[in-house]
């Protein structure tokens, strides 16, 4: 249904001051010990907030968050979708895993005309190379090869972005070898194809870009991909050996390469190509759509160092990256529809509210908590407030905005103007995924501090707080192998998160539902649980709110 309006509680009216949700990405709960940044550092007020009776864990991977198994880790983006949106959506990876099975996805207009431009230049493929799940799949970047070989595509140039984030910190070489044994297997099968690895970069130096925060970084990659701009190596595999051996970066910070056996780039992008783009996320995957399909580009110049213009392509991504602003306009799978979102029914009812974070995740609060939407939905009730990030490799700056952040919306709260906030604290995640144990320690020590400052204002103005977050990482910084060397571990965890709620008013009116064993409680029911807290009946079709009265 469309219908948008709210039912007040039968016996909550709410309390008299605002309510403010902080979500703490990356902060999730794992067992107490040396690798877990949470509980190596002094948190007092976290303490506090978990051991009062309302206080549960929440599901934040998997299903739970529309991912296809239980073996996937939470992300970002299916984090702030369901708690935004209060119900669960199956989320792009299963969206493509599904139009792969059912073969749907090569019956689309946008794949017959791809292959078409690939027919007749070359099939360009670009996304994050690994088997994270976060972005992007290898087995979708496998299927998508096989099919247009089947249909007689006989250039294929693959342009890879090393992860290191979303997986294990030096593991490129492994997806490259798998990479390179299909791409074998495709050229050995029909004569003439000429399927490769072209060009590549870290994702964080190049491309992968999000929220504008570095666009140097998508225009590092364009040129590089585009016009085979960066240093030259006769493979993929050889250009990242050569680095690891010059520093002890990870692979999502490893320089761009171009692949080149002595003729020059053996892929570079002409007029009359198709770039199909493989990620199904959207925040990294936005700019880079926009710089290769819009023509009257101009955040960066596309011409090439010796004068080449941009190449006239057929662009298309997995998903369509941003339903509002319709980025890109081609799309092979329809991205998931969340409609009616916590933030449609606020501005239905005229309460007003904030959003606030730092650039790094200021689109979680807002694009990804409004359903890959775009932009205010009622500009005269929401004020939405970006803090610019510094482009630094986090672990140096293990603070992050997030006092500047605290700061900022203690003013809002004050003001009164708002009944509702919501506010992402970036740092357990930004640094957790830079592997660096003692920085991420820091960065909880310092959102502990911020998170008492909150405290006290809640308190003042007789509001209501809740702490949750969308995922773990800072829980988990290290693994120990069986020879018991310790590896960074830069991406995600599998753990629940923390869902806490401080009502100075608090006196017994509602209470936490039990958190039954094997309970299915995740990030899905948050939003019906605001609902609540803030004197609403939750619209009948989300999930159950974790409070009773
Ligand atoms: C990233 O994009 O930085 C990582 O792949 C996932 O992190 P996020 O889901 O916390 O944004
Ligand atoms: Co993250």
């Amino acid at each position: 249904s469309s219908d948008l309006s709210l039912q007040p509680h039968p016996s909550f009216s709410g309390r008299p001051g605002p309510l403010l949700v902080v979500v703490a990405d990356g902060v999730g709960v794992a067992p107490p010990g040396t690798s877990n940044a949470i509980t190596e550092a002094s948190t007092p007020t976290l303490d506090s907030l978990y051991a009062t009776e309302l206080y549960t864990e929440l599901a934040a991977h998997g299903p739970a968050v529309g991912l296809p198994t239980d073996d996937d880790m939470g992300n970002s983006e299916v984090g702030h979708n369901a708690l935004g949106a209060g119900r669960i959506f199956a989320q792009g990876a299963k969206l493509v895993n599904k139009a792969i099975t059912t073969g749907a996805i090569f019956e689309s207009d946008v794949w017959a005309e791809a292959i078409e431009h690939g027919r007749n230049g070359t099939l360009h493929l670009i996304g994050l190379h690994s088997d994270g799940g976060v972005h992007s799949s290898l087995e979708h970047l496998y299927a998508l090869l096989r099919r247009a070989a089947d249909e007689g595509v006989m250039s294929c140039a693959v342009h890879i972005l090393h992860d290191g984030r979303d997986v294990a910190a030096r593991s490129a070489l492994t997806y490259i070898e798998r990479t390179e044994a299909v791409l074998a297997e495709i050229n050995a099968a029909g004569p003439n194809r000429n399927y490769r690895i072209a060009s590549g970069g870290g994702r964080m130096t190049i491309t992968m870009d999000r929220y504008e925060a570095n666009w140097k970084m998508v225009e590092n990659g364009y040129m590089c991909h585009a016009h085979g701009e960066g240093p030259a190596f006769a493979s993929a595999a050889d250009a990242v050996e050569t680095m690891y051996a010059e520093s002890d970066a990870g692979d999502q910070y490893l320089g761009r390469f171009v692949v080149d056996r002595g003729a020059g780039p053996v892929g570079m992008i002409h007029d009359g190509d198709a770039v199909v783009f493989f990620n199904f996320r959207g925040d990294r995957a936005i700019e880079i759509s926009r710089a290769f399909e819009e023509p009257d580009f101009d955040v960066f110049d596309r011409t090439s160092a010796s004068g080449d213009p941009a190449p006239d392509v057929f662009f298309a991504g997995m998903l369509q990256y941003d339903g509002d602003a319709f980025i890109p306009k081609k799309f092979l799978v329809a991205p998931p529809e969340i409609d009616r979102t916590m933030g449609q029914f606020l501005c239905a009812e005229g309460v007003k509210s904030f959003a606030i974070s730092e650039t790094q995740k200021f689109g979680h609060v807002t694009y990804f908590w409004n359903g890959n939407k775009s932009g205010y939905i009622d500009e005269h009730l929401e004020t939405y407030i970006e803090i610019p990030s510094d482009n630094v490799e986090f672990d140096t700056t293990p603070a992050m905005k997030v006092r500047e952040i605290t700061d900022e919306t203690i003013d809002l709260l004050r003001s009164g103007e708002y009944r509702f906030g919501r506010l992402n604290f970036p740092s357990g995640d930004m640094v957790g995924h830079t592997g660096h144990l003692h920085a991420t320690v820091e960065a909880m020590e310092i959102i502990d501090e911020c998170m008492a400052r909150l405290v006290e204002v809640i308190d003042e103005l007789d509001g209501v707080l809740v702490f949750t977050a969308d995922h773990g990482n800072a829980d988990i910084m290290f693994t120990v192998d069986k020879d018991g060397v310790r590896h960074p571990k830069t991406s995600h965890t599998l753990s629940p998160v923390p869902f806490a709620i401080h009502d100075p008013n608090y006196d017994g009116e509602y209470h936490m539902i039990e958190a039954a064993a094997g309970s299915d409680h995740g990030l899905a029911n948050v939003a019906s649980t605001v609902f609540n807290l803030l004197g609403y009946e939750a619209p009948s079709d989300y999930n159950p709110s974790l409070v009773q009265f």
